[in-house]
């Protein structure tokens, strides 16, 4: 019988997670599963449902949970999976400044995370599964068989994430790109619920000087590893 395993890969922002989670998935044939954007998508309905207002984000936002339905689906002209709100596609959306803005004050509310730690725990169930994120080594899949933990400079990050924007047509700055990545990293790993920390059997990975192939290279012969001694 052929052996399944599940993939973590934590880590901070704009580190090139997604990239590598996504390249394994499509690697191994598992279903990636882009944890982010579950947080992400619990923002924007906040956002467009006035749950946010000055700044500020409404105490009661946990009430809302549920009715708010989150849900991937295949958009092949992607070749990857949009998350779906309600029935519409925010994919793009949710990849907005305005969002990340808040979404590490919205995933530091305990509601928020027992919410989508369910149904990510969900997903995870049935194995030949890669979902990246930051608790998801220590917390949604604590024993996942492989636990990748990425970092590069921060310098690197910036640039490559301000590239992407640009690339998408955003009209923002380098500095405010920093910013917000250094403060979602602050927020993240000092935050009392499932702050961002490398699980004790989690592998490091610096990709600072790596390129995607490169990257994708050491995480499949670490899965490949781990596969053969599962
Ligand atoms: O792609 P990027 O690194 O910019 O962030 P993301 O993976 O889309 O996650 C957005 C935010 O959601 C993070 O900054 C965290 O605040 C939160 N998040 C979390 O708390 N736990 C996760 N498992 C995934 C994301
Ligand atoms: O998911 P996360 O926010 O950690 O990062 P990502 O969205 O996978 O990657 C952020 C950007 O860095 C993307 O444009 C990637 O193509 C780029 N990247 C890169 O150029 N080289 C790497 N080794 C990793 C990511």
């Amino acid at each position: 019988m052929p052996k399944s395993i599940n993939i973590a890969v934590d880590g901070y922002s704009s580190t090139g997670k997604s990239t590598l989670a996504k390249d394994l998935a499509a690697a191994l044939g598992y279903r990636y599963v882009d944890s982010g954007a579950m947080y992400r998508g619990v923002t924007l309905y906040a956002l467009k449902n006035g749950l946010i207002k000055n700044g500020r984000i409404a105490e009661n936002l946990a009430d809302y949970l549920e009715d708010m339905h989150l849900e991937f689906i295949f958009n092949r002209e992607r070749g990857a999976s949009d998350l779906h709100l309600n029935g519409e596609d925010v994919e793009e959306e949710i990849r907005e400044l305005e969002v990340a803005k808040y979404v590490s004050d919205v995933a530091s509310i305990s509601e928020v995370r027992k919410f989508l730690v369910k149904a990510q725990q969900k997903m995870a169930g049935k194995k030949e599964v890669v979902m990246d994120g930051r608790d998801i080594g220590t917390v949604v899949m604590p024993d996942a068989e492989l636990k990748i933990f990425v970092t590069a400079r921060q310098a690197v990050r910036t640039s490559r994430r301000h590239g992407e924007l640009i690339r998408r047509g955003k009209d923002v700055t380098k500095q405010e790109v920093e910013a917000n990545l250094m403060q979602r990293d602050l927020i993240d790993s000092t935050r009392e619920d499932s702050p961002l920390m490398q699980a004790e059997d989690a592998r490091l990975l610096d990709n600072s000087e790596l390129s995607l192939k490169e990257q994708l290279e050491i995480g499949l012969n670490w899965a490949k590893e781990t596969l053969a001694t599962t």
